[in-house]
């Protein structure tokens, strides 16, 4: 019999997160490989094309540029576990969609590139991993190829992040001359032999240290040193530090030669935290075992070009999800059936009968429900709202074609519910010339791009000097309106919203006129600016 609380056990439900290209997709593959779950084997390691169709990109804007741009999430099952992998999405720079992602994750994988180590762009990625607390898992990739000393990667984690990086595995051999690992935990040396094409598990032999100095030689006295070095500094796992987001256990390897995989994947089993009971709005537990909970972390509209749809990804907090089921919709007190269930491999989707905690529901045409939202059965329950990042980008957006106009304004209000983008609206022109906020630039290709494919309704982006935006009030609007330098804008949910081009006209203001209602977008701690 399956219950709650042994089932959500059993899960481990984590995203991982990297600069693009540092072998985020690879790593997902060879994870997919370990698990048994790649019939094929990783074969698919070909063409870039080829390989990608095997995990979880889909989108046509992901196919052209390369890049996993919107979030699915992989369901595969290891040793006496069930792995939810959530997506996210590769972008160059930060976007909320990835933010939202790491809401309904209980850990995240960070991959470095061990030439390149902590990029610019996408340490925002990492800094609100560590904000949020999440335990975050290090795999340092490429160990096949030059890159940095072992030590400076984690003199970088430790600097640019602020987590201490703390090895659990300790490489043999200097980047690009890999041999195996210590197993620090067990004091082993695991040694690794390549196949063909990394296309089956690396095999591995646990070699005694004897054998290891004769064999492997200076290689094998380096890396005992630093071994030994580590533990003087006091760079050893600490669960309670872990947990804290504090400490990152970190692994070496290399996804293209399945090298450490395996240890990872072992790592995440048994270091990740298994699901547990999620706060409500008011700081109370939803136990694990209380009826059905989740909330709902992503809205993607038109998966399936087939069908004109709407999918909302569930994360279930608490109890057991079953297809049919008909559950309240927190945000308007109305029932909402799940006929419609199904899980996401990637394009690949398959009707779901029953989930547990940790796991993602996708519910299809699910209408009203946007992100943030709360489901539950029998026992009331509201979860927080994810935060939201504040703008810096902002840019006007018009229809080219002026008899595409409701295929544009439908767009639009789609990508403003699904957050693709924030749409702000002057009250003089609506809907002819919205600014469209954003957290990344990237968002705006993606409003674009799906604008015109999805919704047929071509559009240009012009520029506009904004950079920073503040809550208004009613009576603050008229006076801030008749400022130069800055513009007040409606958001859909009625917020008044003042952009200005520059933080040091922003600061002047409220200095000089402090009774104006200025205020930060969110928290502090999640402001970007
Ligand atoms: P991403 O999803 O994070 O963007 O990265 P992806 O896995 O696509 O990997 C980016 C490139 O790095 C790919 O090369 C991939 O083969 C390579 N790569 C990934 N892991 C390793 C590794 O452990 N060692 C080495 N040497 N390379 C690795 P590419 O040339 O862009 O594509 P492909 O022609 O190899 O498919």
């Amino acid at each position: 019999m399956s219950d709650p609380i042994t089932e959500a056990a059993r899960r481990r439900t984590f995203a991982i997160i990297s600069h693009p290209d540092a072998g985020k997709t690879t790593l997902t593959e060879k994870f997919l490989l370990y698990g048994g779950a790649l019939t094929t084997g990783a074969g698919a390691v070909k063409a870039r094309g080829d390989r990608r169709s095997a995990t979880s990109d889909w989108m046509e804007l992901e196919q052209q540029r390369g890049i996993s741009i919107t979030s699915t999430v992989l369901q595969f099952p290891y040793r006496d576990c069930v792995v939810n992998l959530l997506d996210t999405p590769g972008h160059r720079d930060f976007s909320e969609d990835t933010y939202r992602v790491l809401a309904a994750a209980d850990a995240a994988v960070m991959v470095l590139d061990a030439a390149k180590g902590i990029e610019p762009q996408t340490l925002k990625l990492f800094e609100v991993a560590k904000a949020r607390q999440i335990p975050i898992i290090t795999f340092i990739n490429k160990w096949d190829r030059p890159g940095l000393d072992p030590l400076e990667l984690l003199d970088q984690i430790d600097e640019k992040i602020g987590v201490t990086a703390a090895p659990v595995t300790w490489p043999v051999g200097i980047a690009g001359d890999f041999r195996g690992v210590i197993d620090r935990r067990t004091d082993t040396f695991v040694r690794f032999t390549r196949t063909a094409r990394g296309a089956t598990e690396a095999p591995e032999e646990i070699v005694d240290s004897e054998r290891a100095a004769a064999e492997e030689g200076a290689a094998w006295t380096a890396a005992g040193e630093g071994h030994e070095m580590l533990s003087a500094m006091g760079l050893d796992y600490d669960e309670e530090l872990f947990l804290g987001g504090e400490l990152s256990p970190t692994f070496f390897g290399s996804a293209v030669t399945n090298f450490g995989v395996r240890l990872l994947l072992d790592g995440v089993i048994d270091l990740a935290p298994a699901p547990s009971a999620r706060l409500d709005l008011d700081d109370a537990p939803r136990p694990i075992d209380a009826p059905f909970s989740g909330f709902v972390f992503k809205v993607q509209a038109n998966m399936d070009k087939a069908h004109r749809d709407r999918s909302a990804f569930m994360r279930v907090c608490s109890g057991q999800f079953e297809r049919g089921m008909v559950v309240t919709h927190d945000a308007t007190g109305r029932p909402f059936a799940t006929k419609y269930a199904h899980t996401v491999n990637g394009a690949d989707r398959e009707t779901l009968d029953v989930a547990f905690p940790g796991d993602v529901v996708g519910l299809v045409n699910a209408m009203d429900v946007r992100v943030g939202d709360t489901l539950w059965l029998d026992q009331p329950v509201t979860f927080p709202r994810i935060p939201s990042f504040a703008p810096e980008h902002f840019s006007v957006i018009r229809v080219r074609d002026t008899s595409k106009f409701k295929q544009f304004r439908k767009g639009i209000a789609q990508l403003d519910e699904e957050g693709v983008v924030q749409v702000l609206r002057d009250p003089d022109f609506g809907d002819q010339a919205p600014v469209l906020a954003a957290v990344g630039p990237m968002q705006f290709e993606v409003a674009v791009h799906r604008l015109e494919n999805e919704f047929g309704a071509p559009v240009e982006l012009s520029p506009t000097s904004y950079t920073v935006a503040r809550r208004t009030d009613a009576a603050s609007a008229g006076a801030l309106r008749s400022m130069r330098g800055v513009d007040v804008l409606g958001r859909s949910d009625g917020t008044l919203i003042a952009v200005f081009e520059s933080i040091y006209w922003l600061d002047r203001l409220m200095a000089d006129q402090p009774e104006l209602v200025l205020e930060p977008l969110v928290a502090g701690e999640l402001a970007s600016s």
